[in-house]
């Protein structure tokens, strides 16, 4: 494998803080200082935190919460996103709701409309409702039921990315592996489901160099997938979306692992837009395509990607970068967040419960039913 001048050096877990120690799953702490959690929950005031992921990595600014309606905004401003992390969230949220008593219907109502795309939301939302149910069921107060739920959601959501990384991590090849988007610590509980299988590929000893790609709009892996790896001491190279094709037919890039917001029972993956073109790029060059999800991204009654609601966001957002417009006035914009990509792109889709090959109708359904 060639290095060209510019590349940094493999990582090495010597080079970084995954060496000491390595998370494994098992009993784990939601505050343990190897994690990266967007949410803490506040149990002295009874208020949720979320860090300000518009705001990184330039200022790390904690919102407090203490309602509802301001988890939902959160959600929807994408303060707090990334499929695992919104899910928690409008957990603590539902929670939130009961505490200040809002009727749960609504609570529930508001918090399904913030964002349509990853199943994530819908799946905590489920438990929330399943776990009040059993509250009133079992005569026990509605508050304390539900935020027993929500952190026993967060709790599982890192339990379910470590063992995404021990399945993941034996499947990376030494080499350059790009990833896209942000499916981090900040996108989910705290470890990571894309960026987990690449903590634990390095916790393994597998010598890997870093490449990130940008992802506009939101530049999500340029400004929060960049700051994970940075803290982490693992060398990382940015690049804007437009690079990959050239890089993976210069042999630069070994594999590509990304997350997913969404995977139907047929195995297609919906996730941050441009997802779909690495995929194809991947197979042409011969390159492995992994997706990385736990089982709450998985959404096995719908049949295939094209009945997945594919969120279309403003176009404001894409004519300008934060407050600064780039576009001409007059110039108009598309705006869709994510993408769907067939499962034939897709090598393998590892989940914690084990890793699905092709046929996806079959892995997948198997390693549900367990
Ligand atoms: O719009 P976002 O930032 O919420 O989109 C996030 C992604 O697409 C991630 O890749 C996905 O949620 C996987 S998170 C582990």
């Amino acid at each position: 494998m060639s290095r060209s001048p510019s590349q940094p050096p493999l990582s090495s877990p010597s080079l970084s803080s995954l060496a000491a120690p390595p998370l494994t799953s098992g009993s784990i702490q939601l505050d343990d200082p190897r994690l990266l959690s967007p949410l803490r929950w506040d149990a002295v005031h009874s208020e949720l935190q979320l860090i300000d992921q518009l705001k990184l990595p330039h200022e790390e600014i904690w919102h407090t919460y203490g309602e509802h309606l301001g988890v939902a905004e959160a959600i929807r401003t994408m303060i707090v996103r990334g499929a695992p992390a919104i899910g928690i969230a409008a957990a603590y949220g539902v929670a939130l709701g009961a505490l200040r008593g809002a009727p749960l219907s609504d609570v529930i109502a508001t918090l399904r409309a913030t964002r349509p795309t990853a199943k994530n939301l819908f799946w905590a939302l489920s438990r929330m409702q399943s776990a009040a149910e059993q509250a009133r069921v079992d005569g026990r107060p509605l508050f304390e039921a539900l935020l027993q739920e929500a952190q026993a959601i967060h709790r599982q959501d890192i339990e379910m990315c470590l063992r995404i990384g021990e399945f993941g991590a034996p499947l990376l090849p030494a080499g350059t592996v790009l990833t896209h988007c942000n499916a981090g610590g900040l996108a989910t509980g705290g470890y990571g489901t894309a960026i987990g299988v690449i903590r634990s590929a390095l916790s393994q000893g597998t010598m890997l160099r870093v490449f990130a790609d940008e992802t506009r709009p939101y530049l999500q892996g340029a400004r929060l997938t960049a700051y994970e790896f940075v803290r982490l001491g693992v060398p990382v190279t940015l690049l804007t979306e437009g690079m990959a094709g050239f890089l993976m037919a210069r042999g630069e890039i070994q594999s590509v692992i990304v997350g997913a917001d969404r995977i139907a029972a047929n195995g297609d993956v919906a996730n941050k837009i441009g997802t779909y073109t690495l995929a194809v790029l991947a197979q042409t060059h011969g390159i492995p395509m992994y997706v990385a999800a736990p089982r709450s991204t998985l959404d096995l009654d719908l049949a295939s990607g094209r009945e997945i609601p594919i969120e279309e966001r403003s176009p404001d957002e894409v004519l300008s970068i934060g407050s600064l417009r780039i576009a001409p006035r007059g110039a108009s914009a598309r705006h869709p967040a994510f993408d769907v990509t067939p499962a034939t792109l897709v090598t393998a889709i590892i989940t914690d419960v084990g890793v699905a090959r092709p046929p996806y109708h079959d892995s997948l359904a198997r390693l549900v039913r367990g």
